[in-house]
């Protein structure tokens, strides 16, 4: 529809003719709930750590995936691990930028997804760049039971300054993918049972305990070591779309499928979306 009674030609649109940045303003047309793109899709995501242990750790993964995806449809999301800390300290060494950082790091996390999807090959699910994650996993999906991506975020060189080591790592990228694709679920794969109240194998782990339901704001005000990126908590104030994430155990067989199932088996992280 168009307005030529000034002579101009003015689109009619609700948001044409004010600033964006005045939320009183913009609230009526952008403040509504957006849709769930991919209501059903399980997003799974993998740690690092628990993939450099090799094939102890990813062979019975990669068993278990294969039952799942009988059930699920998936996007699974690997993270790094020893290699892209290896590269932040020699890049750190060399006074090298975040925005330089990051996506070296991130292309360990693709590494490791070429090499998942590599084992769930036969099983007809391949690795896929971010660009096809955004525009064509839905066709992918309907393919295929599950596809295999990189769950680093593509800040790369925008990547925010603050702290050195980029704050948006693979559980943020994670996080923010199913949120966005208002999917059924995210489930944080670890080498460790959960969250505890202290790290399980560092110097205090004898006074570790299971955090078993805790809230997002509630492990941001705790001053040790986590094992999910804090930028993942922070962004979880606002989410849209998943209400809870829940970090479980990879090294036990079976902790993953009971987590897909709706079972409480590790630690339940609950956001700020509400739900209805
Ligand atoms: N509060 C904590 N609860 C559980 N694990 C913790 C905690 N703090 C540190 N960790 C450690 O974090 C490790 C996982 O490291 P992380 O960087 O999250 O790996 P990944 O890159 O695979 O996600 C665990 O093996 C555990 O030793
Ligand atoms: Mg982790």
């Amino acid at each position: 529809m168009t307005d030529t009674t000034t002579g101009i030609k003015h689109v009619a649109s609700a948001l044409a003719r004010q600033t964006l940045q005045n939320n009183e303003l913009t609230r009526p047309v952008a403040g509504v709930k957006p849709i769930r793109l991919l209501p059903w899709l399980q997003v799974v995501k993998i740690g690092g750590r628990l993939l450099d242990r090799g094939a102890t750790a990813i062979l019975p993964l990669v068993d278990e995936i294969r039952r799942l995806l009988l059930e699920h449809k998936m996007l699974i999301l690997t993270g790094a691990g020893l290699r892209a800390r290896h590269v932040y300290s020699v890049g750190l060494d060399l006074g090298l930028p975040v925005g330089s950082l990051a996506p070296l790091a991130a292309s360990e996390a693709g590494q490791n997804g070429h090499i998942l999807a590599a084992m769930l090959a036969p099983e007809g699910v391949s690795y896929v760049e971010h660009p096809t994650i955004a525009n064509q996993l839905s066709i992918h999906l309907a393919a295929s039971p599950a596809v295999v991506g990189s769950a680093f975020p593509p800040y790369h060189h925008h990547e925010f300054p603050g702290s050195r080591i980029p704050p948006h790592r693979a559980d943020t990228g994670a996080f923010l993918a199913a949120d966005a694709l208002g999917a059924a679920g995210l489930t944080v794969v670890e080498d460790v049972d959960g969250i505890c109240t202290t790290d399980p194998n560092g110097p205090e782990a004898g006074s570790a305990e299971l955090l078993r339901d805790i809230s997002a704001a509630e492990l941001l005000a705790m001053d040790g070591p986590l094992p999910v990126d804090r930028a993942m908590l922070e962004t979880m104030a606002n989410a849209r779309h998943i209400t809870h994430v829940q970090v479980v155990n990879g090294l036990v067989p079976g902790r993953l499928t009971a987590a897909l199932r709706g079972e409480h088996v590790g630690t339940l992280i609950r956001t700020g979306a509400h739900t209805g």
